[in-house]
């Protein structure tokens, strides 16, 4: 069955020094069973944060990759160099990425493929702008990214597949997704799942919900049947308010 899964986005924040203080914080919090918890600092912490969480249940998770195994692409990283200093799981398709980086939905289809032929895990982002919900266009929106992104994929790929369902307008906002448009919008991503592979898959696949998750609104937004967790942004930069919503299952 699948996991909860708390994560933290730690975008570009934390220095070293941050690092080390945030992460001995974070490990010195009794962690609940059956939680999944990871955070994703950025790449040049990523050694320093494996090294520090070494005997500890914290997973440490890229914000990116590049596609390429290998080679002149100035200013990029491969999954194969994440391996190398201990990082097994790596968030894809962010909104940030696609609006500020101009990815594509083709373009992260390949990235999904690198990462997932390294045996890695991908958390893929996805969510509508505030203009398309508006509009009643975000279940289509949705469905066009996940479709683009991860239907090439074979039914076996699915257990290195996390979702996260970020409406952009949710996103450092301080305004939510509901806990009824989350689980609406969960739910109908699974319904989409198991229509072109199967109720089973569908169930096992972990979706996460993102968006101006904090420890007063996180246990009503969990509480939705199909939403097994969240991407954690702001509130994961303080050990006291991310362990708090490690807890709110
Ligand atoms: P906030 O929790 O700051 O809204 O960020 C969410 C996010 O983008 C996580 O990836």
């Amino acid at each position: 069955m699948r996991n909860n899964i708390v994560a933290g986005n730690w975008k570009m924040n934390n220095d070293s020094s941050e690092t080390e203080v945030l992460l001995t914080q974070l490990k010195s919090f009794k962690k609940p069973e059956g939680v999944r918890i990871m955070v994703a600092p950025a790449f040049t912490q990523l050694a320093q944060s494996t090294a520090l969480l070494k005997d500890d249940a914290v997973a440490v998770v890229a914000q990116n990759i590049n596609a390429a195994a290998s080679g002149a692409y100035t200013g990029e990283v491969s999954a194969s160099m994440l391996k190398g200093v201990g990082v097994h799981t790596v968030i894809l398709g962010h909104s940030e990425r696609r609006s500020l980086f101009h990815e594509t939905d083709a373009g992260l289809a390949s990235k999904v493929k690198s990462t997932l032929d390294a045996g890695m895990e991908v958390i893929f982002c996805f969510g509508e702008e505030l203009k398309e919900r508006k509009s009643n266009t975000h279940f289509d929106v949705v469905a066009q990214q996940i479709r683009v992104a991860l239907f090439e994929l074979p039914v076996s790929a699915w257990k290195q597949i996390i979702l996260a369902y970020e409406p952009v307008w949710a996103i450092g906002t301080g305004e939510t997704a509901s806990p009824s448009q989350a689980q609406e919008m969960h739910s109908y991503i699974r319904s989409l799942i198991a229509s072109k592979y199967d109720q089973a898959t569908a169930d096992s696949v972990s979706i996460l919900y993102g968006g101006s998750v904090k420890p007063n609104n996180a246990q009503e937004i969990f509480a939705g049947e199909d939403v097994d967790g969240g991407l954690i942004g702001g509130a994961s930069l303080k050990a006291e308010d991310f362990m708090a919503i490690v807890n709110a299952f």
